[in-house]
């Protein structure tokens, strides 16, 4: 007995995606501790059928099973490729040698990645932003959104039923587990693996991601059925408006400390800034040690809270090495609206401060005065430092000046 477990979300379409609990790191680099999900969507244009993106090819034997249920043994017409992230087209061309008259409907600048990747040429109808395209006796129309997450991505959009297929956007890490509808699940976790998912994948294309809001906003959006994570038909505002909050980088007031630390001292300097701001009043208080805790959640924290503070020793008369890849990551990651303060510890040499200072200038951001490097064990003079560091971020938060 096939796999055959469709959702009906109107009469005509319905979700035929997959959960993917196998894999352990997104694009070989991000932890699926709860998987994720690939979402493909049957849309049912009476005379023509239509599939709404892909899913990754490991899956494809369940994935056929579902489209053949679908299909009730009519043939596929169209295939929309919305993103080319194999992640949604690798099992595009196993699909096109099973239904080799459907034609690929997609945008100009992912011909190219068509060609690439999966040597399709042929049978490929491109639609240009804002053209509206009919599928049967109902029709979808296409707008590009460049950067969203890949520079060929758009989203197809029925007006007739306000139905948006919006492909990356608005989606989030972890699997269905059951219910494919926001409002029939506790989205606190889609929450986490939502801001998880833009912080990592898609935050540093925020102004594109800005600009595709803008562009979308003058829809008149009833329901988002996007790639990954729940489909939404009801309070699509919250969805829309943790985007929105994320792509503006509107921040929290929290404070994320990251440090290195060989053998617990400059953990303590961690230790006693965290003491000194709840002190101060700081309730979101995240002190996270950089070689255990995972690139992907410290981008995620760093992106939430105002406050970003990170510490570590000279190793080898530089930066502790993780301490050196994180900051390399948040180089490119075009954070904005963060206040940061530093501390390191000079170890047997020193070097550390200089490369943490120069980091903290040239990212743009709020820099706290107050500059700590502890050699070796922190004392009594290190430990007023970190409560003189402590008061300056509360104070920078506040809005105050200390
Ligand atoms: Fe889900 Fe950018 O691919």
């Amino acid at each position: 007995m096939p796999n055959t477990r469709t959702v009906k979300i109107t009469e005509h379409l319905h979700y035929i995606g997959v959960n993917d609990r196998y894999t352990h790191l997104f694009e070989s680099m991000w932890p699926l501790p709860d998987g994720i999900s690939y979402n493909s969507y049957f849309f049912d244009g009476g005379s023509k059928t239509c599939l709404i993106d892909c899913v990754k090819v490991h899956s494809i034997s369940e994935f056929m099973d579902k489209l053949t249920e679908v299909l009730k043994g009519r043939p596929l017409d169209y295939v929309v490729v919305n993103h080319m992230e194999p992640d949604h087209t690798s099992s595009v061309r196993t699909i096109r040698e099973l239904f080799p008259e459907c034609k690929i409907i997609t945008s100009k600048k992912a011909l190219p990645f068509l060609k690439n990747y999966y040597e399709l040429e042929e049978g490929i109808i491109v639609v240009g932003d804002g053209e509206t395209f009919q599928i049967g006796e109902r029709a979808l129309t296409f707008y590009q959104t460049p950067m969203v997450h890949w520079p060929e991505s758009q989203v197809a959009f029925e007006e007739e039923t306000g139905i948006l297929f919006s492909q990356d956007a608005f989606g989030g890490f972890g699997t269905l587990d059951g219910a494919i509808f926001a409002d029939q699940i506790n989205t606190d976790f889609y929450e986490d693996e939502t801001i998880r998912y833009y912080t990592n994948i898609v935050g540093k294309y925020s102004i594109q991601v800005q600009r595709a809001l803008k562009k979308l906003g003058g829809l008149d959006i009833k329901m988002i059925c996007p790639d990954h994570g729940p489909v939404w038909r009801e309070n699509i505002e919250w969805i829309v408006n943790l985007y929105d909050q994320l792509s503006a980088q509107r921040t929290k007031d929290g404070v994320l400390i990251v440090y290195g630390s060989m053998y617990g001292n400059t953990e303590m300097v961690a230790e006693a800034i965290g003491r000194a701001l709840a002190a101060e009043g700081i309730k979101e208080i995240r002190i996270r040690d950089v070689s255990k805790t995972h690139l992907s959640n410290l981008i995620s924290e760093a992106w939430t809270y105002k406050g970003l503070i990170l510490g570590c020793p000279t190793y080898n008369v530089g930066l502790f090495p993780p301490m050196a890849n994180l900051i390399q990551v948040l180089k490119k990651q075009k954070m904005k609206n963060h206040i940061i303060g530093t501390f390191s510890n000079y170890s047997w040499g020193g070097g550390a401060e200089k490369l943490l200072d120069q980091f903290a200038e040239e990212s743009g951001y709020q820099v706290l005065p107050t500059q700590i490097n502890v050699k070796g064990h922190p004392g009594e003079e290190c430990l007023n430092l970190c409560e003189q560091l402590g008061k300056e971020m509360a104070a920078a938060l506040k809005g105050q000046d200390n």
